[in-house]
């Protein structure tokens, strides 16, 4: 098989060999198992695997083989698990992984050659030279040891290169070899195996955000450089606390766009423990959320769950407090997030006939003269594919009209008329498309326009967030006044502790903690009513879920 001619035959290939080298599925019944939807839809399911519970335990085996199509070595091919000393190569691990792929018509994709963690100290301490050469070295040896083996498909060649500002890492490998150490192991990769597709992978890049731009901008110099990276790779370990990044798809497709393959790579979603039906449910909109965005991009490859079963994860060792991330729970049982996933794979063969509860009667705050701020208390959905989210409509008689969506219990409207009265009603979807009924109505009438010149009102929306930093995208600058203005001047505080990383579309100052953010030259003029953007992005302390607030406008 050859996979490099173009990405189009890539893709093409990657359809072919699914359809027809793993499960054979055409028409999948709704209790089918997860690789058998994947497959008739063209994509894989994948599952990170450690090799401990595999040999020993049988429950772990079967759902391992029955439910997936691709698995991924959780530790076992790492530098560490293969080359513990140098030219002292250990493959058990690793082998066993794929002969258990081999065995169950599964494909195997490779992680990781090159990262900064499970790399033993004797490669750290290398001079530039030697470092270099043994980085060829390892990759050419464990890359080389599969390549004529149909069952490795890919690899993962560099891991989290970038840091959360979109800086190159510091790591060993950059403070000894500079950035070209990148290049030169896609370059190696492609010569050990010139058939396996070659990834870059990272976490904390499923939003459009300074990482994944950085990673973004990367892939694109290296092909222009006929560097062969064929594929990115999402992690996407995402956690409920922190918000789904609703511009995933999009972010997906703009990859795409570069002509390379994207993948979800390591799949899971943390809940601060201990679980319950609400955090099961939103946990299962997250997983469904994911399958759909990898659905509707051609070029999305497939989705690997990190692990499978609460059993064994690396979350609570890493985040104490956090876990339940995964799809079955301690004891094999599925979870909500399984049905989720399934009913996501199955595409409309849905198992979930329930709808969510009624939403509460929505409370409006925050009134001006065009937005109000909205909350209620959240809907529940015991059906099984999870809370999808929640629709807000303006009660106008026969046909209503939609204000907004938000996929938590409350909304930032906008846009809306001065002097006016709303009535408004919340209705919550879940992941099998049921509507729940209609909240009670709420009335709020919005205050008068700005009344002179240089009214305006911002409102910053969090766009996407993770454990260590978060990006507000957009706020909307709107002038609210009946005259035009010429600029505009937003204020607004971080809390303590965090620190601004980045801004778009505005001029940006910072003094302690206040921000303050000035019209560029190009996006100061507004006539009455109309908006603009501007987005900026914040770091904060590990844990810490607080975002900015106190957003005014003058
Ligand atoms: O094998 C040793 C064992 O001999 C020893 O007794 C035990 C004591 O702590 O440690 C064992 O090694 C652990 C290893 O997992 C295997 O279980 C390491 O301590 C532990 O740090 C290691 O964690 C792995 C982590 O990567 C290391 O960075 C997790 O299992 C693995 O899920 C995680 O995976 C990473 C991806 O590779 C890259 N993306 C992020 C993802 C999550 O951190």
């Amino acid at each position: 098989m050859s996979v490099r001619s173009s990405s189009f035959v890539r893709v093409l290939t990657l359809v072919g060999v699914l359809a027809t080298f793993l499960l054979p599925a055409t028409s999948a019944d709704a209790s089918a198992p997860l690789r058998t939807h994947a497959a008739s839809r063209g994509k894989f399911i994948g599952a990170a695997l450690a090799t401990s519970p595999l040999s020993n335990e049988t429950s772990y085996r079967n759902i391992a083989a029955t439910e997936f199509n691709q698995v991924t070595a959780e530790n076992a091919m790492k530098w560490d698990s293969t080359e513990p000393s140098q030219g002292q190569f250990n493959f058990s691990g690793a082998d066993a992984i794929v002969n258990f792929a081999t065995q169950n018509n599964q494909q195997v994709h490779g992680h990781t050659l090159v990262w900064h963690n499970q790399t033993p100290s004797w490669v750290q301490g290398l001079s530039a030279t030697a470092m270099r050469t043994a980085m060829q070295n390892h990759i050419s040896q464990v890359v080389g040891r599969y390549a004529s083996n149909a069952t490795v498909v890919s690899w993962d060649v560099v891991n989290e290169v970038f840091d959360d500002s979109g800086n190159l890492r510091t790591s060993f490998w950059y403070n000894t070899l500079g950035q070209s150490y990148i290049a030169d192991a896609f370059r190696a990769a492609r010569a050990a195996d010139p058939d396996a597709r070659l990834c870059i992978n990272d976490y904390n890049t499923e939003g459009i955000n300074a990482k994944s731009t950085a990673i973004y901008n990367l892939v694109s110099s290296l092909r222009q450089q006929n560097v062969p990276v064929d594929c990115v790779g999402f992690q996407s370990h995402l956690a409920i606390q922190y918000g789904f990044p609703g511009d995933f798809q999009q972010n997906l497709q703009r990859f795409a766009a570069l002509g390379v393959q994207v993948r979800i790579t390591e799949l899971d979603v943390r809940i601060q423990t201990p679980r319950d039906a609400t955090k099961d449910a939103t946990q299962a909109t997250y997983y469904r959320n994911v399958v759909n965005a990898c659905l509707a991009v051609t070029a999305c490859a497939g989705v690997t769950i990190w692990g499978f079963t609460d059993k064994y994860s690396w979350v609570p060792d890493t985040f104490p407090g956090q876990g339940a991330a995964l799809i079955y729970d301690e004891s094999y049982a599925q979870k909500p997030s399984y049905t989720a996933v399934h009913d996501a794979l199955a595409g409309g063969t849905t198992t979930d006939p329930t709808p969510p509860t009624t939403p509460g009667t929505p409370s409006a705050s925050s009134i001006t003269s065009s937005s109000a701020a909205l909350t209620w208390t959240a809907s529940t959905d015991s059906g099984g594919s999870g809370l999808a989210g929640y629709d807000v409509y303006r009660e106008q008689g026969a046909t209503d009209q939609l204000l907004g969506q938000s996929t938590t219990n409350s909304i930032s409207l906008t846009g809306l008329s001065a002097s006016t009265q709303y009535q408004v009603y919340v209705r919550a979807r879940d992941g099998a498309g049921n509507v729940s009924a209609n909240s009670a109505l709420a009335t709020f009438t919005t205050t008068a326009g700005g009344g002179g010149p240089g009214g305006c009102t911002a409102v910053g929306t969090v766009q996407n967030q993770w454990n260590n930093g978060y990006v507000v995208q957009p706020v909307t600058v709107t002038n609210t006044g009946t005259s035009a203005i010429t600029g505009w001047t937003v204020t607004l505080t971080l809390p303590a502790g965090h620190t601004l990383s980045g801004s778009w579309n505005a001029v940006v100052t910072v003094s302690g903690q206040t921000v303050t953010a000035r019209n560029a030259s190009y996006n100061g003029n507004l006539a009455p009513n109309a908006s603009t953007t501007f987005g900026f992005q914040v770091s904060r302390p590990n844990g810490n879920t607080q975002t900015a607030s106190g957003y005014t406008c003058a």
